[in-house]
């Protein structure tokens, strides 16, 4: 069942330099129980499209439409939307400690979340539930560590006890914005096993916004990849992993420490993400894409089916047969692009190649 359907959502900001294009027509579905990994580079627009649909990025000019559960989130007021916050959507932010108030005990801070939805909760009460969300997420003791202050807590508690605050009102959604990468790689993957644990007791459905393919590739179902403020490509995980598209990626995968797409090397993204004020013409990847060809430096490509389930797009000029990591796929991109190349476009591709990679981005 679809629980949250957002269609060709914009989101821009204007400013003294100019209109910041943030998001720039985003559509993608989530259902009940399932993940939906968004991965890019810092910039790419997954946090403003997330908050977004939170009302939480006050001064953006925002179009488009986001329907959860029936209701389009994006004609909600403040006061109808702070009662879908936390209760039917709740977010994890990356800095536990700026999502807890440093001066209230953490029982107390879940307590008063409970209280606020609904006033029919006596103190004590939420103060049980409190304990017991503490236990769930894996707090020792939690009966004396509800009294503690988030100071008191290590890095990964801290963590734990904000995934107990975005439970404790039983959200259809929870959105994850770079939950675990303030934490050590022992911690990340406790607190991931926690969330996917967490969600198939409940059949809550799950935005994991993360740079970290290998998050993705642990919990994801399905992953949007985003590039610019749009979708470069969105596919079930295992064609993203298996039979990638879109050049930029390949180029992620390429970038996973000992992955089988980039051998044992870090490899980068030559180049760094756009400006969003003053964005390339064409396909925006195309100054850093070494597959670039003549249309692309004119045309932006929109995403079409490049698979058979209909479900995997990518928003690339290559052909569909292109999809994969193999030689075969290999060498239907190289000649694809020496047909489709004069000189405009390999002058491009001859300063990609030339770029040292240490200037690229890594994510
Ligand atoms: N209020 C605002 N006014 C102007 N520009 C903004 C505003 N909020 C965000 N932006 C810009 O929107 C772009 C997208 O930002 P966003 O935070 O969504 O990126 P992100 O993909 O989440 O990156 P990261 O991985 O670093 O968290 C950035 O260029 C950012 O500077
Ligand atoms: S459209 Fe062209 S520039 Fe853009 S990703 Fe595809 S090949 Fe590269
Ligand atoms: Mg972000």
């Amino acid at each position: 069942m679809t629980l949250l359907e957002v269609k060709d959502l914009k989101v821009s900001f204007p400013t003294a330099d100019g209109v910041v294009r943030a998001v720039r027509g985003v559509s993608f579905t989530v259902d009940a129980g399932r993940t939906l990994g968004i991965v890019g580079e810092s910039g790419s627009g997954k946090s403003v499209m997330t908050q977004t649909l939170l009302g939480l990025t006050p001064g953006g000019e925002i179009s488009g439409s986001a329907v959860f559960d029936g209701v389009d989130l994006l004609t909600l007021g403040e006061d109808e939307m702070r009662k879908v916050r936390g209760a039917q959507i709740s977010v994890i932010f990356q800095d536990p400690l700026t999502s807890m108030h440093p001066l209230y005990r953490v029982g107390w801070q879940i307590s008063e979340l409970i209280r606020a939805h609904d006033k029919s909760v006596s103190k004590r009460e939420a103060r049980e539930r409190s304990i017991d969300l503490l236990r769930r997420v894996g707090i020792p003791r939690p009966e004396t560590r509800v009294d503690d202050y988030p100071h008191q807590f290590s890095g990964g508690m801290r963590q734990r006890a904000i995934i107990a605050m975005a439970l404790a009102l039983s959200p259809k959604l929870i959105i994850a914005d770079e939950p675990t990468t303030a934490l050590d790689a022992t911690v990340q993957a406790q607190i991931l096993d926690l969330l996917l644990e967490l969600q198939r007791e409940s059949d809550t459905a799950l935005i994991m916004i993360t740079h970290d393919m290998g998050v993705v590739a642990d919990i994801a179902d399905d992953v949007m990849v985003m590039y610019a403020g749009r979708a470069a490509e969105r596919a079930g995980k295992d064609d993203i992993f298996y039979a990638p598209h879109h050049p930029y990626t390949k180029g992620l995968l390429e970038s996973i420490p000992n992955s089988s797409a980039g051998g044992d090397r870090l490899k980068p993204i030559t180049g760094q993400p756009p400006s969003l004020i003053r964005l390339p013409s064409g396909c925006k990847f195309h100054p850093r894409c070494g597959y670039v060809m003549d249309r692309c430096l004119s045309e932006e490509p929109t995403l079409r089916p490049v698979g058979d389930d209909g479900y995997h797009v990518s928003a690339c000029w290559l052909p569909t047969a292109a999809a994969g990591l193999s030689e075969q796929a290999e060498e239907i991109r190289k000649k694809t692009v020496r047909a489709e190349r004069s000189e405009a476009s390999e002058q491009i591709a001859e300063e990609i190649a030339a770029a040292p990679e240490s200037e690229g981005s890594v994510i």
